[in-house]
């Protein structure tokens, strides 16, 4: 079956820096795909070529089949690949709710009722400003705000970046419960463990490239990855 998304590939040379190299990865429709790796290795900057804020230097990027390497970013929002950023990036001064709606696009008021549906404590506090939520509510806000628009490829930078275990439990169960409603969703994580917990497969980022590949089961018996929980580098011999 044709992946939802399919990296082929990629490259992506900033100024004289190689930031990725010949990265390739699939996602499958209904899957969770995770990438992992430390602080710098380039998956902030995987997401953002995927979103066509960065341009691919060499290979491809396609979606549902179809070559989107070199579309804009808009045109990659239009196809439904959606990203909630590292660090969250909602709007403090805006309310929950028109932080949601400013997601929702052409889908408007529709997928409201949805989302809060998901996240029971976004519904409470539709009213209340962004700012003041906690930090794991603001980051159910940044993934509901992407869900907005029903989005056909969910990006997650980081989303347990900043938040206490048991947060971090809630929203990968969260992420879960997204995935059983049948979107499609890659993350990028430096916490291995809480990310192979709901994945299918992972691929470990060093240095701009993959150095390990394989079912998120396999990877969390991995030596190699059970460095990376500690916060170390993965050493590939
Ligand atoms: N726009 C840019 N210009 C120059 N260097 C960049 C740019 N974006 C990312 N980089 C570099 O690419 C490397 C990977 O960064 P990033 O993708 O943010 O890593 P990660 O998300 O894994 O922490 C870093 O060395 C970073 O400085
Ligand atoms: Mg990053």
């Amino acid at each position: 079956m044709t992946p939802i998304l399919e990296i082929d590939g990629v490259g992506l040379r900033i100024g004289v820096q190689d930031i990725l190299r010949d990265v390739s990865l699939r996602l499958p429709q209904g899957g969770i795909v995770a990438i992992l790796g430390s602080n710098g290795v380039g998956k902030t900057s995987l997401m953002r070529t995927i979103s066509g804020v960065y341009q691919a230097t060499s290979g491809a990027i396609r979606h549902q089949g179809e070559d989107i390497t070199r579309l804009q970013s808009h045109e990659i929002v239009a196809r439904g690949i959606l990203q909630a950023p590292e660090g969250r990036q909602i709007f403090s001064n805006m309310t929950v709710r028109e932080n949601l709606v400013i997601g929702g696009g052409p889908h408007g008021l529709a997928e409201l009722d949805h989302v809060v549906s998901l996240f029971p404590a976004l519904g409470e506090r539709l009213s209340q400003g962004a700012g003041s939520l906690s930090g794991g509510e603001q980051q159910m806000l940044c993934i509901g705000r992407a869900l907005m628009r029903k989005p056909s490829v969910l990006l997650l930078d980081e989303p347990s970046l900043g938040l206490a275990p048991k947060l971090v439990r809630f929203i990968f169960d969260l992420i879960e419960r997204i995935r059983s409603e049948g979107y499609s969703v890659l993350i990028v994580e430096q916490n291995a463990k809480a990310a192979l917990r709901v994945a299918d497969t992972a691929s470990v980022i060093e240095g701009g490239r993959i150095v390990i590949e394989g079912p998120a089961r396999d990877l969390a018996d991995d030596p190699r990855i059970a460095e990376a929980y500690l916060g170390g580098h993965v050493h590939v011999p």
